[in-house]
């Protein structure tokens, strides 16, 4: 796991960089995604399908589908899928997202979805996997192979194309001109320096300090809003699933709704605060957790001294565009919790109960 988490900067190029298409500002897949511009028009609605942090990308790729490409979506839970009413597909195009290609879930709801009439594309990280034969298109994320139990890469590469889906449906429904698509392609290109500055020591001392306050908790929330939302429920799972410790992803707008009731010392809370639309209500749940004596652990622009002054640890992380925030800001929730499983002694690459491809419902 450890290695596939520092695969991470590598896994950007080999899932996006032969993909830009600098001069048009936009992206072109290759032979699995045949869908033209005027197919991609055509679509009202796109839905996202998928089980456990593929679910969480999905919830990604429907905010950027409608940031990039003003195209209304929704994601479900590709188990519930099986329990919705028959209502006609031909006009929404639904993403089925898997790294193994072979959840049982998924593909269910893929073949579903094509008995009602509807298309799927399929997100998938292994060549030749079930989903990636029998989905009507598909975009590979060739992060290599993904070993570990726990998705750390594989989970990274379905955003980063996610993130080109959105240019490329973007400049498809011309929402977005080309000098809009060179601009986002520019972003992706300069994240990978930043992505490197996550695996220095100054991080590595800070994760470690907000180790100590997760190690001997009983449980603890993840808490984030908007495109750091689906990162708190991602950092959750990263925790629950190899530390054994119980965590809740939750949207920080709900603390006052119900979760601030388990707030104490022993209860620590992870709080996603980086620049944005989100950040002065982050700050704001933070305060509030602090009032009532909680402990927080923030992740945050590194030397943003009012989170230094307001949080009991915060892992650093570099300034990016608010769109590839999650990028950045889920690496060090993904070492925070090696950490605590490393020091709990726990089978961290094969955690108790788990498989790495659930081939079952
Ligand atoms: C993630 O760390 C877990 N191993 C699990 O939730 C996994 O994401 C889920 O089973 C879906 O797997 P898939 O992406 O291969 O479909």
């Amino acid at each position: 796991m450890l290695k596939e988490i520092e695969e991470q900067p590598d896994v950007l190029a080999r899932t996006a960089f032969e993909r830009l298409r600098d001069e048009e500002g936009d992206v072109e897949f290759e032979d699995g995604f045949a869908f033209g511009d005027d197919e991609l028009s055509s679509f009202r609605r796109l839905r996202f399908m998928a089980m456990g942090t593929s679910f969480h990308s999905a919830l990604l790729g429907k905010l950027m589908l409608e940031e990039l490409a003003a195209l209304p979506g929704d994601t479900l839970n590709a188990s519930e899928f099986l329990y919705s009413p028959r209502l006609p597909e031909q006009d929404a195009l639904t993403v089925v997202i898997s790294q193994s290609g072979e959840t049982a879930d998924s593909l269910r709801a893929m073949r579903e979805v094509q008995a009602r009439g509807g298309q799927v594309l399929g997100l998938c990280n292994v060549r030749g996997s079930t989903l990636d034969r029998e989905a009507d298109h598909v975009i590979l994320t060739h992060c290599g192979p993904e070993v570990g139990v726990a998705s750390t890469k594989a989970f990274f590469g379905q955003v980063v194309a996610l993130y080109l889906l959105a240019v490329r449906v973007g400049r498809a429904r011309r929402v977005l001109d080309a000098a809009a698509g060179r601009r986002l392609l520019d972003d992706l290109r300069h994240l990978r320096p930043k992505l490197d500055a996550l695996f220095g020591a100054e991080e590595q001392a800070a994760t470690g300090r907000a180790a100590d306050l997760l190690e001997p908790a009983a449980g603890c929330l993840f808490l984030g809003r908007s495109l750091n939302y689906p990162i708190a429920l991602e950092g959750a799972l990263k925790l629950k699933e190899i530390s054994y410790i119980h965590a809740e992803g939750y949207a920080a707008g709900e603390m006052k709704h119900g979760p601030i009731a388990l707030i104490s010392p022993e209860f620590p809370v992870v709080a996603i605060a980086t620049p944005g639309r989100t950040y002065e209500k982050m700050l704001s749940n933070i305060e509030e957790v602090r009032a009532r004596g909680g402990r927080v652990i923030a992740v945050g622009v590194r030397g943003d001294q009012r989170l230094g002054e307001l949080a009991d640890a915060v892992l650093p992380v570099p300034e990016v565009p608010e769109l590839l925030s999650p990028l950045v800001n889920v690496i060090p929730l993904q070492q925070l919790s090696y950490e605590v499983a490393l020091r709990l002694g726990r089978e961290i690459d094969q955690p108790r109960n788990l498989a790495k491809s659930v081939t079952v419902e």
